[in-house]
């Protein structure tokens, strides 16, 4: 089973480059920061404060999450839209850094990649927690002001500077929580997105996870 995990900080181009080297590979593709998002979703949807840990890790066992490329539904809600909006954007790192959301988020991707046959996984512990085992492992990075660009052009509706300290604030938290904080993992190819075609990285890693074989 061939699992690629490619982890980095928001706006360093994991999503653009996980799915084409899943294309690439003819593998399945996983978001996981949408099963984050999702969990959150259901939190403020239910009048629960993320940051409220118990009551957050009594619903996050229950809860139904299909989790595509194209659609995210939260126990029969399509929750597509509303997982990139400010309100789940806002209040995500705080469901991310509660640790028994991470223990069942980790066991159903796991159990993800075991059902799919191996998958191409993006996220910020994937690497480093998830699958320490991978075959292969990339870090992606760019300059803050590259990635700062890359979200405000995503989120049209917020001013630059508002996007910049927004990815600040995530950051510094996805990186100082307790429970598996955004790391690069041992052995990662590190990759810095900010001058180089999705092409060029994609060849990149497939050239890697030739050596390795099945
Ligand atoms: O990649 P994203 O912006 O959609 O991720 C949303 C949040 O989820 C991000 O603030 C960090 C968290 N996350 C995480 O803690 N672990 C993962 N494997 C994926 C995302």
């Amino acid at each position: 089973m061939i699992v690629v995990a490619i982890d980095g900080p928001a706006g360093s181009g994991k999503s653009t480059v996980a799915k084409a080297l899943a294309e690439r590979l003819g593998l399945e593709y996983l978001d996981t920061g949408a099963m984050y998002r999702a969990v959150t979703f259901a939190a403020l949807r239910r009048g629960i404060d993320p940051s409220d840990q118990e009551p957050v890790a009594r619903m996050v066992r229950d809860i139904e999450l299909s989790v595509d490329q194209d659609q995210v539904i939260v126990d029969d809600v399509d929750a597509t839209i509303e997982i990139r909006g400010p309100e789940v954007t806002r209040a995500v790192s705080l469901v991310a850094a509660n640790p028994e959301v991470r223990t069942e988020m980790r066991r159903r991707q796991r159990e993800w990649a075991r059902s799919h046959g191996g998958g191409v996984m993006e996220g910020r512990d994937i690497g480093s927690a998830v699958f320490p085992d991978a075959s292969l492992k990339a870090y992606l990075t760019a300059r803050p002001a590259v990635r700062a660009q890359r979200r405000a052009q995503e989120v049209t509706d917020l001013d630059y500077e508002t996007v910049a300290a927004d990815l600040a604030r995530r950051d510094a938290l996805d990186s100082e929580r307790q429970h598996d904080p955004l790391v690069t993992p041992e052995g990662a190819v590190v990759v810095d997105t900010s001058d180089r075609t999705v092409e060029e990285i994609v060849d990149d890693l497939v050239a890697h996870l030739e050596p390795h074989g099945e």
